[in-house]
């Protein structure tokens, strides 16, 4: 069997499959070459979300009202400092890095992060994004003529082109149930599910949180209609790691892909994908280098040269996430989007677009008709006109959504963000429909 030839000196292993099978008992593991960053005075230190926060740990522009994190992340500061100093450990001596050390590092990295987000450190492997990880997925599903793919009419655009893409190739047929909106309850999305999905589906397509309009899927309910059926479910969980309390283990998905480039704050190029351990030998990887045919793991892990210190920087992400506590940072960002999105739907006298329980760190929030009334249709060309308005009068960065003729905004919560950030967005949405009566 071939192998990715790397030298593991002095791991107890000769290979990366076997360094994941070490128990942590067994396992050490490999020390880091410089000093990383560290967060110990939040041990003793209650942390200020907020203001404080963007100073201490964001690179983000002081004047920028920025509530759009969902849209490509902010990168923690600390984290981007470790890929950095990776960056130049790496060329001070390439050969000891790619030939010696960057395997049980990233295998050090994949341990670590497979205990955090709740799954057997064989079944996660670490790619660049969400994109490469839904492609993979949705390739390994073998199509023919006739067979079904199926998902919401909220999917992802990017995925829908993916099954679109599969079926064109194939002959087989991409079934979409469209959701209502504002939507009432969980209830009805499993209904729309189980009323919709035909059995003998061969993939069903879900956002954990979906993109546009970011309420929170009951994906555990859905799964388990979707194994009613027989059929596997892949989640596209793009948005809830470092949003969520994610746990995968516990949804009993076949396939679970998140990026941690996203809400977690890791350098860009950093995701993950978790395979149910029986659909592993079927699921290849895009790009086929050293470590083919030598598991599920080794298979991923190598994907040709390039920079891997987006991964290894995510040690630093997750000291980060540990020593501030999970439950207190999604505390924060929870309450601040409902908050948010409560005193913006009273200002505009609109509503959300789900029940406040049915978002996390964003909502999505309708915005007052009058704003727009005098362009219809009320479409994405509208919505964009009023989200590049609010950039360039307001140095505003949030994303306007049209939604079955309505628009909203759809605000992000993260730990350096804080209220009054949202009573701007509030005032200049007030301030753009006095311009128009005038
Ligand atoms: C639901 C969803 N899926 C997939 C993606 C793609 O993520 P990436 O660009 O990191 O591959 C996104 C990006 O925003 C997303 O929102």
């Amino acid at each position: 069997m071939s192998t990715v030839k790397r030298d593991f000196g002095s791991f107890h292993a000769s290979n990366v499959q076997e360094l994941l099978d070490l128990s942590n008992e067994e396992y050490t593991p490999p020390p880091a070459p410089f000093t990383c960053p560290k967060f110990d005075k939040y041990r003793t230190e209650t942390p200020h979300f907020g203001k404080d926060m963007r100073n201490k740990h964001f690179h983000l522009e002081e004047d920028c009202v920025f509530l759009n994190h969902g849209a490509f992340g902010g990168v923690l500061r600390e984290a981007l400092e470790t890929a950095q100093k990776y960056q130049v450990w790496v060329e001070k001596q390439p050969l000891r890095f790619y030939d010696r050390e960057l395997l049980p590092r990233l295998v050090y990295v994949t341990r670590r992060i497979a205990q955090f987000v709740g799954c057997d450190r064989r079944d996660l492997v670490l790619v660049e994004n969400a994109t490469t990880a839904l492609n993979t997925v949705i390739q390994s599903v073998p199509l023919g003529p006739g067979e079904k793919l199926f998902c919401l009419s909220t999917t992802y655009g990017a995925v829908k082109k993916m099954l679109s893409w599969c079926c064109e190739q194939t002959g087989a047929h991409l079934c979409q149930a469209t959701v209502d909106f504002p939507i009432t309850d969980e209830q009805q999305l499993v209904d729309l599910v189980e009323r919709n999905l035909e059995a003998g589906t061969k993939l069903a397509v879900f956002d954990h949180i979906s993109s546009n309009t970011p309420f929170v899927m009951p994906i555990k309910d859905i799964i388990r209609v979707c194994h009613e059926k027989h059929i596997p479910v892949l989640v596209d969980g793009a948005h809830a790691l470092g949003s969520l309390h994610l746990d995968i283990s516990s949804l009993d998905a076949d396939y679970y892909v998140t990026n941690a480039h996203k809400w977690l704050c890791a350098p860009k190029g950093t995701a993950l994908m978790y395979v149910r351990r029986e659909l592993q030998e079927k699921t290849r990887p895009l790009i086929v280098s050293h470590g083919f045919g030598s598991g599920f793991n080794s298979e991923f892990i190598w994907a040709g040269l390039h920079d891997y210190s987006p991964f290894l920087a995510l040690h630093t992400v997750l000291d980060f996430w540990e020593t501030l506590g999970v439950e207190s940072i999604l505390n924060y960002t929870h309450d601040l989007a409902k908050k948010a999105g409560d005193m913006l739907v009273k200002a505009w006298g609109t509503e959300l677009a789900a029940p406040p329980h049915m978002f996390g760190s964003m909502s999505l929030v309708g915005l007052p008709p009058s704003l727009y009334a005098q362009e219809k249709p009320a479409d994405y060309s509208v919505a964009e006109k009023i989200q590049n308005d609010l950039y360039h009068q307001y140095n505003m960065e949030v994303p306007v959504k049209s939604v079955q003729g309505r628009l909203y905004v759809r605000i992000s919560a993260h730990i350096y963000n804080h209220l009054g950030e949202y009573e701007l967005l509030r005032d200049a949405v007030i301030g753009k429909m006095q311009e128009n009566k005038n």
